[in-house]
């Protein structure tokens, strides 16, 4: 087949795949399970040695069995389902592309998906992933390494308004919002009220209110939900793309 009709047939799968998630998604209410798989098979990138980063690596139980991705595997064995009904598309792009359509049928922005990335099953060294027990210092380390900004931490830390931490899982427990399942800037207006009731936040969430640099984002983001979407939308992108189409 020449490339333009493999590249055709490669688009018509990978919209298959997209419905297919959309469904099992909202079936399964599992979109922040679906959009953590994403982040942490995106965010272990070093751009100085260009490895690690969304390249489907974590479906290796090497990399599922590192701390960090504790419970991942309920988010894997869900894009499993997908990939027996969609073969073509790579698993690098199908998680990332669950992560786009997570955060789109919870009612958030919409993530521009471009497709095209390559599988591999080398995995990173444990510990790229932040930790969460940590402070803004720490962020910056691994977000910089990735060659990401302050203003792509705060906007990214805004996915935190879906799902809840798992005591088996990380050792911290509930959710950051009163709606989990729903995608709005409700995680940056809870963060500026201080304590509330059941509601959790991290040492690296109150980092982001107390560091001077930081702290401006969480504000524009807590009152205007226009202005964090798009901010969103842009760095969820750059996360997904991270080391370009060719690993
Ligand atoms: C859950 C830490 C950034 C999306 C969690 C959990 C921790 C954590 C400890 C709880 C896991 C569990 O017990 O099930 C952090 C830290 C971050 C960070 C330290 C540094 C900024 C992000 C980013 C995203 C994200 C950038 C996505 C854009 C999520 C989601 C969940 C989650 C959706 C809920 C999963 C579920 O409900 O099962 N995170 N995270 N996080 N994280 Fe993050």
């Amino acid at each position: 087949m020449a490339g333009m009709e493999v590249e055709k047939t490669y688009l018509k799968e990978v919209d298959r795949a997209r419905r297919s998630l959309r469904a099992l998604i909202s079936s399964r209410q599992c979109a922040p399970i679906m959009l953590r798989l994403a982040w942490h098979n995106a965010g272990t990138y070093d751009a100085e040695t260009r490895t690690g980063g969304p390249n489907g690596s974590i479906r290796n139980d090497f990399e599922l069995n590192h701390a960090a991705n504790n419970g991942l595997k309920i988010a894997i064995d869900f894009c499993e389902e997908v990939k027996r009904s969609c073969p073509k598309i790579t698993y690098a792009d199908l998680y990332q592309l669950a992560g786009v359509v997570a955060v789109e049928v919870t009612g958030g922005p919409t993530v521009d998906f471009v497709p095209g990335r390559k599988d591999s099953l080398e995995s990173p060294e444990e510990g790229r992933l932040p930790d969460g027990s940590k402070g803004a210092s720490h962020l910056r380390q691994v977000f910089y390494r990735m060659g990401l900004s302050d203003k792509d931490i705060v906007a990214l830390s805004g996915g935190h308004t879906l799902g809840r931490a798992h005591k088996d899982r990380s050792g911290f427990d509930g959710p950051w919002t009163k709606d989990p399942l729903k995608f709005d800037n409700s995680y940056f207006k809870e963060l500026l009220k201080g304590e509330s009731e059941g509601l959790l936040r991290l040492p690296t969430d109150m980092a982001l209110v107390d560091d001077p640099e930081f702290r401006p984002y969480v504000e524009l983001y807590a009152k205007d939900e226009e202005s964090f979407f798009r901010d969103y939308a842009e760095s969820h992108k750059k996360l997904s793309e991270l080391g370009g189409f060719t690993t």
